[in-house]
């Protein structure tokens, strides 16, 4: 037996027991005569204590053994003089009377402790020791007790899970997809599922009434922080359902996920349409945790000589609350960060509201202050607030309000992070119209049905249809999306043409599906919630990469792997690639 056991169970009820014990040796000390090594596993760590007075041999042989070493330690749990209570075996140590190295290690190219020295990239070269570090450790653990609370949620609740395949075929709708060239078939290509969207509706079309899976999708776009290629969804499809039904399943187990690994009650989750969402928060995924709505004032604000605000299409702000204080030297920053282009405005008005009842602001040229008085009121502001204010082109301006909401939360510390604000977002627009390519897009994807009452919309004003499409949002990150199908073909039919398919190419494409549609198609909807990213919300952090694995880095890269890589051509000939 190699160990009675683990590193992190020993405490002062075991003192006297001969135990044995197995790890790596996250340090070595030598003080005087006594020589200390923190013996790591999974579970803890335990000092192993050697006295060269008692054990000169052992004593000596200990001092040889490196960091990393994995060894072997058989001796007794004795109380310890100088207790450690930050960790649970803190009050004891082995007094060792064998030890085993079982293997040596190369010096680690960075301490494997809870705060590394280690960069970025240096640990994704050696992942599997930084693996071994307990905050990643710890991730991993979350990650494995959600995916095995929500099994079992869904499978109480008569969800069955099943498997569906990873070659598949390549589809223009949606992000990019990853394709796999055929051998067999040279000139043809698999592509790898976004997601298992066709082929749980199928099993809809089967009968199976209530299916989930834990699926790995990939997509091939630009990666973020709460973006991978190759990411992890909870996919649950049911029949006989409408969106309530959805709701309900779904808040229940994400409360239930709450209860059981954060020890939190969480309430019922607010709901908002998308369009009060666009129009208070800027986004479709509105961090609630915090107010500072966006106020629209472009009624206000016309025909004062002010070209910046005549010509914009939407002029709104937000208000700061008690920021009026800001200095001249802030609010040039913060022009500064709404004309970063990833934020994209052009600039930045501002309406000090200060706290003697003056205004002071940087359009004073063109504006009274009965004008600026009735901005604070549309505001809702007092005395030692500060409004914000962008023009321009409604979906953009509204973008940058959004992107500087989250910036003046963060300056002013406004969000909690021990809150967690679920909210569904619900009736989303059916379409997207395109400039580039002149065409309506699926908002969601193409099976997504609208909403009965608008059905007729589809024929008449396509870009007024909404969807039964909701997104779950928790603290401003979409967790999860799904929408209730359409599952009558005339229907379907009808979404493809207004979609820019011709009839041929819908068939070529989703034939499969329209068929099954001929065979007796129940009601139906479903929802996928991303695992790494309920793993980010749960672990209080904004990377999903620091709960996976194996992920890839901003590049898209494996450098552990050294992935993506290159193929012989002999390799090539063979699946019938010709690079020349
Ligand atoms: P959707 O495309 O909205 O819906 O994806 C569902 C959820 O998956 C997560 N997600 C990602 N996580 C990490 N990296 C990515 N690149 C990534 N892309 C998406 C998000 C998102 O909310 N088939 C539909 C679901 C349905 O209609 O039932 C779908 O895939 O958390």
């Amino acid at each position: 037996m190699y160990r009675t056991h683990n590193c992190g169970e020993l405490t002062i009820s075991d003192i006297g027991k001969r135990v044995t014990l197995c790890g790596w040796v996250q340090k070595n000390r030598t003080l005087g005569g006594m020589s200390f090594i923190d013996l790591r596993d999974r579970y803890g760590i335990t000092q192993l204590a050697f006295n060269m007075d008692t054990n000169e041999a052992l004593c000596s042989q200990a001092r040889t053994i490196q960091r990393e070493y994995v060894i072997q330690a058989t001796g007794q749990v004795i109380e310890r003089s100088s207790k450690n209570s930050k960790i649970p075996t803190g009050a004891i140590e082995i007094e060792v009377e064998e030890l085993k190295v079982l293997n040596k290690s190369a010096v680690p190219p960075f301490t494997i402790e809870d705060e590394t020295d280690g960069g970025d990239e240096l640990r994704m070269r050696y992942r599997y020791l930084d693996l071994r570090r307990k905050p990643l450790m710890q991730n991993m653990l979350l990650r494995h007790q959600l995916a095995m609370a929500t099994r079992n949620y869904l499978s109480d609740g008569g969800f069955i899970e099943v498997e569906t395949p990873f070659l598949i075929k390549s589809t223009p709708e949606g992000a990019r997809d990853f394709v796999v060239p055929s051998r067999m078939h040279k000139g043809e290509f698999y592509a790898l599922p976004q997601s298992p969207q066709t082929f749980k509706q199928l099993l809809m079309v089967a009968g199976f009434d209530k299916y989930f899976q834990i699926a790995r999708c990939f997509r091939d776009e630009d990666l973020r922080a709460d973006r991978q290629p190759e990411f992890s969804q909870i996919d649950c499809e049911m029949s006989f359902v409408e969106q309530e039904d959805i709701f309900n399943t779904f808040e229940g187990l994400v409360k239930q996920l709450f209860k059981k690994i954060k020890g939190i009650s969480l309430p019922d989750f607010s709901r908002m349409t998308y369009n009060d969402a666009m129009k208070y928060y800027g986004c479709d995924k509105p961090d609630t945790r915090f107010g500072m709505p966006l106020v629209e004032i472009q009624h206000m604000v016309h025909g004062k000589g002010f070209k910046v605000f005549d010509e914009a299409e939407l002029v709104a702000g937000i208000c700061v609350r008690g920021a009026a204080h800001y200095s001249r030297k802030q609010l040039d920053a913060l022009t500064d960060f709404v004309k970063r282009p990833q934020v994209g405005a052009k600039g930045l008005v501002y309406v000090k509201f200060n706290e003697d009842d003056t205004f002071k602001s940087s359009v004073d040229k063109f504006f009274d202050e009965v004008s600026l008085r009735s901005w604070a009121d549309a505001f809702d502001a007092q005395a030692g607030d500060l409004m914000l204010i962008l023009a321009g082109a409604k979906t953009s301006t509204r973008s940058a309000l959004s992107a500087l909401r989250l910036e003046m939360a963060a300056q002013l510390n406004l969000i909690d992070k021990n809150v967690f604000k679920p909210l569904w977002v619900t009736d989303f627009p059916l379409l997207e119209w395109d400039e580039d390519t002149q065409r309506y897009y699926a908002m969601h994807h193409p099976f997504t049905a609208p909403k009965t009452q608008d059905l007729q919309l589809l024929y008449s004003k396509p870009e007024e249809v909404r969807a039964n499409a909701y997104d779950l949002v928790i603290n401003g990150i979409e967790i999860g999306g799904g929408s209730i199908r359409i599952f009558n073909r005339e229907v379907q039919s009808k979404m493809f043409e207004v979609l820019g398919f011709i009839e041929e190419e819908a068939h070529k494409q989703f034939g499969f599906l329209m068929n099954a549609f001929e065979y007796g198609a129940p009601p139906h909807g479903g929802i996928a919630l991303g695992l790494d990213r309920l793993c980010a919300v749960f672990g209080g952090t904004d990377s999903i990469r620091d709960y996976i694995a194996f992920p890839k880095n901003n590049a898209g890269k494996d450098t552990m792997i050294d992935a993506p890589a290159s193929l012989t051509q002999e390799q090539l000939k063979e699946i019938g690639i010709d690079i020349k």
